[in-house]
């Protein structure tokens, strides 16, 4: 996406949905979009897939202007595209195999063809004997998988997900998830793109993340990259401690600390302590291992006496980051 803007009229009131949106996300990775209600989610999707004009900017795909194209054109191009939405919104009255086949159906696709790829479609979501059942006789899950299926059915370059698992429970979320891995795995020439208000399936599946406000990008890069700052709002929203009441100055000052890899895993605040010569005392802490790293969060008190100055630089010193808490921004991303 280059510069991507969306403008909607509210009477005679402005509104950009989009306002600049540019993201690139490579082939083989899996990029979660995440932003509260009205940051402009369902606009990004629907001018993505071109189901709405951007008012400007380009969505290009490999090398392919999806914007520049017109009429079949646009139709083609769209199929580059395979969309998943909260509910799988499936025909009733076909049978899972009929509903995934339905693309290939309305793109001409003979029929002896369209089976054996549609089988070979089910295998792959792990519905392999569900064909002939209906809509009706299939778990939330199941019917998310068909979704799934059916978004692969045109061998889309693009698999985007809005909102995948807000309607299912956490045990089926993860096998949804599992799922999705799965299949980036088994195709490493796909993009998928996850927009989800969920934290768990941005720390469980994304390889990368982007947060958008207000029509914009405020926040992107690779999972490891952006939990690993002290005051961002992605790594408050993925791991972030929530904010503490201020405390009586009498009983000390509270030092946030951010430390990642290696050093997550050492005695930093004892190491600390031992250089300031009082003893620092842990109130609140995160740990959360993501994208292969371990990240910690910890909240510290240091007692009255000491210099939290002191106990700052040592905490650098030892490669990790650390702020007063009284300086950190309260506002996180979701
Ligand atoms: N068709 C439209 N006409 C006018 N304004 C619109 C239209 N669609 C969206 N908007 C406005 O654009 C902004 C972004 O809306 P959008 O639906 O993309 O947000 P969202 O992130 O999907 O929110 P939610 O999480 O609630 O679904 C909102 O201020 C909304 O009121
Ligand atoms: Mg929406």
């Amino acid at each position: 996406m280059k510069d991507l803007t969306k403008v909607y009229f509210q009477g005679k009131r402005e509104v950009r949905a989009l306002d600049g949106v540019s993201l690139s996300v490579p082939s083989g990775s899996i990029h979660g979009i995440i932003g509260h209600s009205g940051a402009g989610k369902s606009t990004l999707v629907r001018c993505l897939t071109l189901l709405d004009r951007p008012t400007s900017g380009t969505v290009e795909i490999n090398g392919v202007d999806l914007t520049a194209a017109r009429s079949d054109a646009l139709r083609t191009a769209r199929r580059r595209i395979g969309l998943v939405f909260q509910q799988a919104n499936l025909f009733d009255s076909r049978t899972i195999a009929d509903n995934v086949g339905y693309p290939l159906e309305i793109t001409g696709v003979p029929p002896t063809d369209r089976e054996a790829k549609v089988a070979e479609l089910l295998r792959l979501v792990g519905l392999g004997d569900s064909g002939k059942a209906y809509p009706a006789q299939l778990s939330g899950g199941m019917r998310q998988r068909v979704g799934i299926a059916r978004a692969l059915a045109t061998d889309p370059d693009v698999l985007l997900f809005d909102e995948p698992t807000s309607a299912l429970d956490p045990r089926t979320t993860d096998e949804i998830l599992d799922l999705i891995v799965q299949l980036r795995n088994h195709r490493s020439d796909l993009v998928v793109l996850v927009i989800t208000h969920e934290m768990h399936v941005v720390k469980k599946i994304c390889d990368s993340v982007s947060l958008l406000d207000g029509g914009r990008v405020l926040e992107s890069g690779p999972l490891t990259e952006v939990v690993n700052r002290l005051d961002g709002r992605l790594s408050k929203a993925l791991l972030g401690i929530p904010p503490h009441e201020s405390i009586d100055d009498s009983r000390g000052t509270l030092v946030d600390v951010l430390s990642a890899g290696e050093r997550a895993n050492q005695p930093v605040v004892a190491m600390a302590s031992r250089a300031i010569g009082a003893e620092i005392a842990i109130i609140a802490g995160s740990v959360e291992h993501l994208a292969g790293t371990t990240f910690s969060h910890l909240r510290l008190l240091v007692p009255p006496e000491a210099d939290p100055q002191a106990a700052i630089a040592e905490l650098r010193r030892l490669g990790a980051d650390a702020r007063l808490t009284s300086e950190l921004t309260e506002e996180a991303a979701a």
